[in-house]
């Protein structure tokens, strides 16, 4: 077993990484007092693969417990899905004993996050990830959210879960798009961090490497764990882990979450980013040229056309800016990120060129 510790004074928390997480639920669970029951928020696909393994370990411990099966799609992050989640909750009498299991990727994590965090103003949720975007990133430094239709996750809290619960053995049924979006992020970590660690992802996603994902996870967890210790709340240095995510988001919105993946989008943007800062003069053109490679080794969708002025519109919704000020994460080298760097329009609609 593999074990970190985000510390973060009383609400520090475990990551465990191991293929038994059943017997480390079990070994949770027997140590929380007055459970009055719990509720798996999932979808269809993963229910199907792997709620037996749940199942099994609830019974033994002796506890109530529900399904909620959520739409499989970003669509389960809106206002919708969440009053409908509410409105379960308290048909099965769930109170501020309850808990929940957040068991799916990144949609799941953030919905079931901001249910739990305003359910009766608050209640214990643990992260069961199981895409490999989820293990590296989103289970991990409690930013829970849901969607408007006009913009991604501009409805949100930061609230961070009891314990997360990674098993590598769910990426087994993971469709290879979805090893590949999570890849966006793992670059991400190599960019705005560690020179030597893009260098290690690289090498893996060619093929060339010794070091296996479980690897991987537990450097990804330990980089992201370390940011948010330093910055829980958002206001310095965890905004780096926003390098690619202004355009990547309003790429997303753009496309209305269906042609295109977050950790596909976020690759996207961080080339558009990189792009921006190579013309700020900010990066050497073969530092640019280096990781437009990486990131173009990835299998990214095709994009054909953008309406600009559509396009620039989710940019200025972006939750990121402060007044008027275009807030975006810049490269001044690999592994060295600089934040509330204000963009001009021109440039921001010129770099999607580089990548239509
Ligand atoms: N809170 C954060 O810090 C944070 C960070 C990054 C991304 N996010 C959010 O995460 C979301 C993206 O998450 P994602 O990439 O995990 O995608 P996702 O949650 O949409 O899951 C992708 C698909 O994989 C399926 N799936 C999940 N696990 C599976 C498994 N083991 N085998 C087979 N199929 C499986 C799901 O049912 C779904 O259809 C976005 O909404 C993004 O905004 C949040």
């Amino acid at each position: 077993m593999n074990k970190l510790e985000l510390k973060l004074e009383n609400r520090s928390y475990e990551i465990i990484i191991d293929s038994d997480i059943a017997f480390e639920i079990s070994k949770e669970l027997k140590k929380i007092k007055d459970i009055r029951n719990i509720v798996i928020i999932t979808q269809q696909t993963i229910y199907n693969l792997y709620s037996k393994i749940l199942k099994k370990v609830l019974h033994e411990n002796g506890l109530e417990f529900h399904f909620i099966i959520l739409d499989d799609n970003e669509n389960a992050k809106s206002l919708t899905t969440f009053s409908e989640v509410i409105n379960s909750l308290i048909e099965f009498n769930c109170n501020k004993s309850s808990i929940i299991f957040a068991f799916g990727g990144g949609v799941v994590g953030d919905l079931s996050g901001f249910v739990a965090s305003t359910f009766m103003r608050g209640i214990s949720y643990y992260q069961i990830p199981t895409t490999f975007l989820s293990m590296i990133d989103s289970s991990i430094g409690g930013k829970t959210a849901i969607n408007t239709e006009k913009g991604k996750n501009l409805i949100g809290t930061i609230y961070q879960p009891k314990k997360v619960f990674i098993n590598p053995d769910f990426m087994n049924s993971l469709p290879l798009r979805e090893i590949s979006s999570g890849m966006g992020e793992l670059i991400k970590y190599g960019l705005i961090w560690d020179k030597d660690f893009l260098n290690d992802v690289l090498k893996y996603s060619e093929n060339n490497s010794q070091k296996n994902i479980s690897y991987f996870i537990h450097k990804s967890c330990q980089i992201k764990s370390q940011i948010v210790e330093k910055d829980e709340k958002d206001k310095g240095l965890r905004k780096i882990l926003n390098f690619g995510h202004t355009i990547g988001h309003a790429l997303e919105s753009y496309f209305e979450y269906e042609t295109i993946k977050h950790g596909e989008s976020v690759a996207l943007g961080m080339i558009c980013e990189s792009w921006i800062s190579k013309e700020m003069g900010l990066i050497e053109p073969k530092t640019y040229e280096s990781i437009h490679r990486s990131i173009t080794s990835l299998s990214l969708p095709e994009i054909n056309k953008i309406d600009k002025k559509k396009f620039y519109d989710f940019i200025l919704k972006d939750k990121k800016h402060q007044s008027k000020k275009l807030n975006f994460v810049l490269l001044k080298g690999i592994g060295k990120p600089i934040i509330d760097i204000n963009v001009q329009k021109n440039l921001i609609l010129k770099s999607l060129d580089v990548i239509i």
